[in-house]
């Protein structure tokens, strides 16, 4: 074996499809070349019978690379992956004397190695373990079942991006393998770049702490019901858990209304109101400037920014007053510092539809059966019946019906002091999201909201008695 004075580094042939001096870069694991990135390994090459000799020293040594099939060279010599870059001399030398003293072990680079039936056949985290346990046997560090247990199981997948979640990698010891460990992470998952989550922040933002690990930014893409949103994973989060209500909101007709969507974030909602449910203008509040910047280029993206109006600060600052057929009020666990403003901006004359989401308490075996009796059910029930309407609407929990029948009453109220006149509030639907944790439901109530005076029975969208102003 010979050794590279100027690199320090023992010298090594590059064996690539042509056989010896192919000419890869020395100490490489990944080159350029006409086709795109070709991987290139390490391998001790010796005599055919010495390969089961060489096998049992690197087994033992933790030198063997598993992940990568044994090759036969075109003079007949055996190529054995190694792990890492290079092998010591030492190793060499003791390769050679006990056992082998005819063979002549010298290192190689492999270009292009076939990976080995176990490593194909791996699912990601297992593949993930097998690579990292690779990297640090590969920088003779010992692999444990500390460093086993600290990693990811899940993950959130963002095109060419892998988001991890926050319990994984923690232990110090990784510390040492930055910033090479994340390369070998996202790859080994079938990514580019690497990101990794902390808490959700508590607050109005929700702003989840996430910090890039690999790749120059964070902006992702997703396409979800035909609707494109892009956002950046170290600002803004994805809600992948709302999607039957993006697809309940999609399905409304709310063709000529205008809609104010109190707590936009990037367009989860805006985007089908806009899109789907064909409503003529949004007003989109969001007071965190990079969702509002996502929201923006989700809008333009989405060839529909000509008909919303960003207002970036706190909803309930907002200087719009008696224009919404409908708002939207996306937030958990409780929107409810946002209803003074859905009451104000409801329109004055024809009123409205809510979509209060709100996180409902629940208690095993309690499944609604009967009429409410709350003093807020009855007299909600005593309208609907002087007024000739059907009985509220049939919902799935005593719980959510309580709540509703509160909310119905608190938001009366409130329409009822800044109106200066009495409103009929009706609900219309409660409308499960998910489930948030143990009996805490996600749920939106459907108020629709009326002034009195233009509450009558069959009185619809189109043919409300107040009839309509102008749209924005
Ligand atoms: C959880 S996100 C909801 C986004 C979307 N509605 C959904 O349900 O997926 C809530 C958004 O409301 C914004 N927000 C919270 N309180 C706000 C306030 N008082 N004024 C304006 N925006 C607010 C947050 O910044 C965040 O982007």
């Amino acid at each position: 074996m010979e050794r590279d004075a100027a690199a320090g580094t023992s010298a090594a042939e590059a064996l690539g499809p042509q056989g010896p001096g192919a000419g890869a870069p020395e100490g490489s694991s990944t080159m350029e070349g006409e086709g795109g990135k070709s991987e290139v390994i390490v391998a001790v090459v010796t005599e055919p019978q010495f390969t089961q000799h060489c096998r049992e020293y690197l087994e033992k040594h933790r030198l063997l690379d598993r992940r990568h099939r044994v090759k036969q060279l075109p003079d007949g010599t055996m190529a054995l992956p190694i792990l890492g870059e290079t092998l010591s001399e030492q190793h060499l030398q003791a390769l050679k004397q006990r056992g082998a003293p005819d063979s002549t072990c010298r290192l190689a680079q492999i270009l292009n190695p076939v990976p080995s039936k176990k490593s194909q056949n791996c699912s990601p985290a297992q593949k993930l373990c097998q690579e990292l346990r690779c990297l640090v046997e590969g920088q003779g560090h010992t692999w444990s079942a500390e460093l086993e247990k600290d990693l990811p199981h899940s993950w959130q997948r963002h095109g060419d991006l892998l988001l991890l979640n926050e319990d994984s990698f923690r232990a110090a010891h990784w510390k040492k393998l930055e910033p090479g460990l994340w390369k070998t992470v996202a790859s080994a998952l079938g990514g580019q770049r690497l990101a990794k989550r902390g808490r959700v922040s508590p607050g109005g933002t929700r702003a989840p702490k996430v910090i890039l690990l690999l790749g120059a930014h964070g902006w992702v893409e997703h396409v979800d019901n035909g609707i494109r949103y892009t956002f950046d994973v170290t600002q803004s989060m994805f809600s992948f858990g709302n999607i039957t209500e993006k697809l309940r909101v999609a399905s409304m007709a709310c063709a000529g209304e205008v809609l104010v969507d109190l707590y936009a974030g990037i367009g989860y909602f805006t985007l089908p109101f806009l899109i789907h449910a064909n409503a003529a203008f949004v007003h989109a509040c969001e007071w965190d400037p990079h969702a509002a910047a996502a929201l923006r280029k989700n809008l333009e993206l989405n060839g529909v920014v000509d008909r919303c109006c960003i207002h970036l600060g706190d909803n309930r600052q907002l200087k719009l007053w008696s224009i919404a057929d409908r708002v939207n009020l996306g937030l958990i666990p409780s929107s409810e510092e946002g209803w003074p403003t859905a009451c104000r901006v409801l329109r004055q004359d024809t009123g409205g539809i809510l979509h209060i989401h709100h996180n409902v308490e629940s208690f095993p075996g309690k499944e609604l059966q009967l009429p409410s009796s709350s003093e807020a059910g009855q007299k909600e029930q005593r309208a609907a019946r002087n007024s000739g309407r059907q009985t509220p609407a049939k919902i799935a929990k005593l719980e959510w019906q309580k709540w509703a029948e509160a909310v119905a009453a608190r938001i009366g109220a409130l329409l009822l002091q800044l109106h200066g006149k009495p409103w009929e509030t009706r609900i219309l639907h409660v409308q499960p999201v998910k489930s948030y944790a143990p009996h805490v439901d996600h749920v939106v109530l459907d108020l629709d909201c009326r002034p009195f005076s233009c509450s009558g029975e069959g009185v619809g969208k189109a043919e409300r008695s107040c009839g309509q102003g102008p749209k924005v």
